[in-house]
């Protein structure tokens, strides 16, 4: 398959998942309303003041928009999701409306994001699940850099591809017998949250077909080096931004990284 369609069977199975979050819409616009920030503090800390400096961020996959209207409330004047799932935007576009917010809503494939919003982000923001659904790193990377302004921002916080190497039954970190490989080159649905979903009514017929890719950190930091862009900050932390290892004590998670941060600069 090539990455169009790859693409497009994701959006399928995405769209389909965006029932969860259709159900969490009332709560996610109340949480918001009452000045909520869905921020993870290690993004409230980095990205800090966004009022002081950034008129316009744009979230990449931007999913139901909660993250992306707390860019607003840390301080973006306005903002701008992409979203690949139609039924995605339509709730995001929602929330957006509810609370009020300077807010645009764009349904597209990343790799194909409109050029009439190039050049206009003074911050580029993405993560918590989403680059390994990118099936070209380098393009990817490629749209960041022509959607920021010159010494506009991106700032990404990222589930930490080692995770991937892991057995999420284990009791304790063992080799996954599939995807025990960190340099692995294979496509696989590995951080599809099955069993998250998979109680959902509209999933018990259809088999939901995923790809998703684990590009390395070489890997992620080259292509936006090739880019163009320049490293400001680079770290790892013990926390996941989502706990894919319920039989492993705490104490033994945090002897390894699962999360990171990356804030570079045009
Ligand atoms: C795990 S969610 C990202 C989570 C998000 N950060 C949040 O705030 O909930 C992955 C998102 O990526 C989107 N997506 C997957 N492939 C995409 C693509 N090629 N272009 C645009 N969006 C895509 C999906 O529709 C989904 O909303």
């Amino acid at each position: 398959m090539d990455i169009t369609s790859l693409h497009e069977s994701n959006k399928f199975t995405w769209d389909l998942t965006a029932l969860k979050y259709e159900q969490e819409l009332e709560g996610e616009a109340e949480f918001l309303r009452n000045g909520g920030n869905s921020l993870k503090s290690c993004e409230q800390r980095l990205l800090h003041d966004l009022g002081a400096w950034c008129h316009r961020a744009i979230h990449l996959q931007c999913a139901g928009g909660v993250d992306t209207l707390s860019l607003w409330r840390q301080g973006a004047k306005e903002v701008v999701g992409v979203d690949i799932s139609p039924r995605m935007i339509a709730v995001a576009k929602r929330k957006g409306e509810i609370v009020e917010a300077p807010a645009q809503w764009v349904v597209s494939d990343i790799l194909n994001t409109p050029s009439e919003l190039d050049g206009s982000a003074d911050l580029v923001y993405t993560g918590c699940g989403a680059i390994y659904w990118m099936m070209d790193i380098q393009a990817w990377a490629n749209v960041v850099a022509r959607l920021l302004k010159p010494g506009g921002r991106f700032f990404l916080y990222e589930g930490h591809p080692l995770d991937w190497v892991w057995d999420t039954e284990s009791e304790t970190f063992q080799f996954d017998s599939e995807h025990g490989y960190y340099f692995a080159e294979k496509l696989s649905d590995k951080c599809w949250p099955r069993p998250y979903f998979e109680s959902e009514e509209t999933l018990a017929e259809v088999e939901p077909q995923v790809r998703a890719k684990q590009w390395t950190l070489g890997e992620v930091i080259n292509s936006l080096l090739g880019a163009g862009l320049r490293l400001r900050h680079f770290d790892e932390y013990p926390e996941p931004f989502w706990n894919q290892f319920e039989n492993i004590p705490t104490e033994t998670q945090r002897r390894l990284p699962h999360s990171y941060t990356l804030y570079m600069e045009k």
